[in-house]
C-alpha cells in the first residue's frame, strides 16, 4: 500500500472546503464600472463590439450610476462621447464647462453625491478630430507638454464639475505632477488621481474606438507603451507614484498579468487594472456563440486579475459581476 502523506486533492474535495481555502476573494467593492455617455442622444445606443454596453444620454446614465450604487461596487469611470462637429484640433468640448463629460460628471454627482467614487477620463481622444490623446505640433507629432497643459486644465474642469477622482489616461510624461500642481493651485486638493501608470499601446482597445466614436487613423505608439517591455512598467508606476498619484492603473489587464504583478508587488499605493474592451468583448461574443459560459469565464477573468495582484478592477461586467458574487 502507498501512504501520500501530502494530498493537496484533500483541500478540493467539496464546494464549501473549496471557498474556506480560497486565496482570493472578489468583491464588488473593489469592481469600477466604466460608462459612455454621448451628446445628443435621445435614448442609448448600443455598441455592436460591446454587447450589453451602451452609449448612454444624461438620464439614462443617472439610472446607470443608481444601479451601481444598488449593486455595491466601488466606482464608475466616465467617457465623454462629443458630437462630431463638437471636436478640433485641441478638444476643446474635453475642458469646456459644457462639454458633454463634464455635463454628465455634474448630473451624477447630483445625483449619487459621495454614495459612489464618480471618476472621470482625463484624456482628449474623444474630443479631438484628429482622435490623438493630445495636441499635434507642426510636424504632425503629439506635443508632450502643450498636452499636459491641457489635460491640466481638463482635470480641474472635472473637479469643478465634481469628480471625486480625475484619471490621466494619455501617458504624456510628468502629467501626474502636472495635474497635481493644478488641482491644489484651483483649490481640489482633495480630489484624487487614478493614473493609468502602466498603459499599454494595444489591439484589445479595438471596440472601445467604436464606443467613441474615435477619429483615430494610425496608432498611438509614441506615446502608450510598447507590448514587449515589462521592465517599463516598472518606470512608469514609480513616476507616477512620485508625481503624486493615489492610485495606479495597469492596462490592459490579462495578458499583462506579469507587469500587474510586479507593480503589485513594489507599490505603496491601490492598483487597478483595467479589462479593456476587446478583452470584455472576446469573452462576450464566444459566450453569445455558445463557445464559452460567460457567467464562469468572466468570473475567472476577473479573479485572475485579483489574483495577479490587482486591488481594483475595471470592467464593463462590473454590475454583473456583482451580482453573481452575492
Ligand atoms: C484613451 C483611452 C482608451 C481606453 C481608455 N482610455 C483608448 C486608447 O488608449 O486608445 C481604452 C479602454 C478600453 O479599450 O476599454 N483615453
Amino acid at each position: 500500500m502507498t501512504t501520500i502523506a501530502r494530498r493537496p486533492r484533500r483541500l478540493r474535495t467539496t464546494p464549501a472546503i473549496r471557498r474556506l481555502v480560497a486565496e482570493t476573494r472578489v468583491h464588488p467593492a473593489q469592481l469600477v464600472l466604466p460608462v459612455f455617455v454621448a451628446d445628443g442622444l435621445s435614448e442609448p445606443n448600443p455598441i455592436s463590439s460591446l454587447p450589453g454596453v451602451v452609449q448612454h444620454t444624461l438620464d439614462s446614465v443617472r439610472a446607470e450610476a443608481n444601479a451601481a450604487v444598488s449593486a455595491g461596487i466601488g466606482g464608475i469611470v466616465l467617457f465623454g462621447v462629443p458630437e462630431p462637429d463638437d471636436k478640433d484640433a485641441t478638444g476643446s468640448a474635453a475642458y469646456a464647462a459644457d462639454g458633454i463629460l463634464n455635463r454628465a460628471i455634474a448630473a451624477l454627482r447630483a445625483e449619487v453625491g459621495d454614495d459612489l467614487p464618480i471618476i472621470a477620463d482625463t484624456c482628449l481622444d474623444e474630443f479631438t478630430d484628429h482622435g490623438h490623446c493630445g495636441v499635434l505640433d507642426a510636424d504632425g507629432r503629439v506635443d508632450n507638454d502643450a498636452t499636459v497643459e491641457l489635460y491640466v486644465r481638463q482635470a480641474v474642469s472635472q473637479a469643478e464639475a465634481g469628480a471625486h477622482f480625475v484619471s490621466p489616461s494619455g501617458m504624456m510624461d510628468g502629467q501626474v505632477a502636472a495635474i497635481r500642481a493644478g488641482l491644489d493651485v484651483a483649490g481640489h486638493s482633495d480630489v484624487g488621481i487614478l493614473a493609468y501608470a502602466v498603459k499599454y499601446a494595444s489591439a484589445f482597445y479595438g471596440p472601445f474606438r467604436e464606443a467613441v466614436g474615435s477619429s483615430l487613423v494610425g496608432d498611438r505608439r509614441t506615446y502608450q507603451q510598447d507590448s514587449a517591455n515589462r521592465r517599463e512598467g516598472r518606470l512608469e508606476a514609480a513616476l507616477d507614484e512620485l508625481e503624486g498619484a493615489d492610485l495606479l492603473m495597469v492596462k490592459p489587464a490579462s495578458h499583462y498579468l506579469d507587469v500587474l504583478a510586479d507593480v503589485a508587488a513594489w507599490s505603496r499605493i491601490p492598483v487597478a487594472a483595467y479589462q479593456v474592451s476587446g478583452e470584455y468583448a472576446m469573452i462576450a461574443a464566444a459566450a453569445e456563440r455558445g463557445w464559452i459560459d460567460r457567467q464562469a469565464t468572466l468570473t475567472e477573468a476577473v479573479t485572475c486579475i485579483v489574483r495577479a495582484g490587482a486591488d481594483i478592477v475595471l470592467t464593463y461586467a462590473a454590475l454583473e459581476l456583482a451580482g453573481w458574487l452575492k
